[in-house]
């Protein structure tokens, strides 16, 4: 039996990410959750505006890293998701390097990291939703299949819930998409 526990959001879990600006001159990460896909090629990240120094960057930049965390990045993204930029220096946590996508510095270590450009925002409550288009994704080559495409199980991204405000490991391959449901009238 279901039992109404209210209007509580009940999307979880969803993918930690680290979103790496440049405010003031200075690298500065941050850890992101509540990320989702709009269409194949843009995703939102939706930042409270109690963030200024982060959402400064994104604003004036119009550009952003966006990175997936695995196991090994685990402390230092939740560190950056309790250090806040304006009084902390967040620059060392992770190693990075820039491409031609300025102001987005890519964390070497991530599984996957996308550069990517800010192609629009809207508020929604105190948080600015930024939908972003990504320009280049770096993979790990370890984490790539042998037909070049992204292997979620080896990348194993930690995702995050936020009713008992956990961290999960992905699950192993249950099924292929669009075969799986094949025999369901048989
Ligand atoms: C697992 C996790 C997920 C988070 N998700 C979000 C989020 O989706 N949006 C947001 O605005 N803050 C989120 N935060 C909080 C910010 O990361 C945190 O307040 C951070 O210290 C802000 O850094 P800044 O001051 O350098 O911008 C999350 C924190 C953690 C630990």
């Amino acid at each position: 039996m279901q039992k109404d526990v209210g209007a509580i959001m009940g999307l979880y879990p969803t993918p930690v990410t680290v979103v790496g600006t440049v405010v003031d001159g200075r690298v500065n990460f941050l850890t992101i959750a509540h990320v989702g896909v709009v269409e194949h090629g843009t995703f939102l990240i939706s930042v409270d505006k109690v963030h200024e120094f982060s959402d400064r960057g994104i604003r004036d930049n119009k550009t952003v890293s966006v990175s997936l965390v695995n196991q090994d990045m685990l402390v230092a993204a939740d560190y950056c998701g309790i250090a806040k930029g304006a009084k902390t220096d967040k620059s060392e946590v992770f190693k990075y390097h820039f491409d031609e996508v300025k102001n987005a510095p890519i964390v070497d270590v991530a599984p996957i990291s996308m550069t990517c450009k800010v192609l629009s925002k809207f508020t929604v409550g105190n948080f600015t939703n930024y939908i972003l288009k990504p320009v280049h994704t770096y993979v790990q080559e370890e984490v790539l299949n042998d037909k070049g495409k992204i292997d979620y199980v080896k990348a194993s991204p930690i995702l995050f819930e936020f009713q008992n405000a956990q961290y999960l490991s992905l699950g192993k391959v249950v099924g292929q998409c669009w075969n799986y449901g094949k025999g369901f009238r048989n």
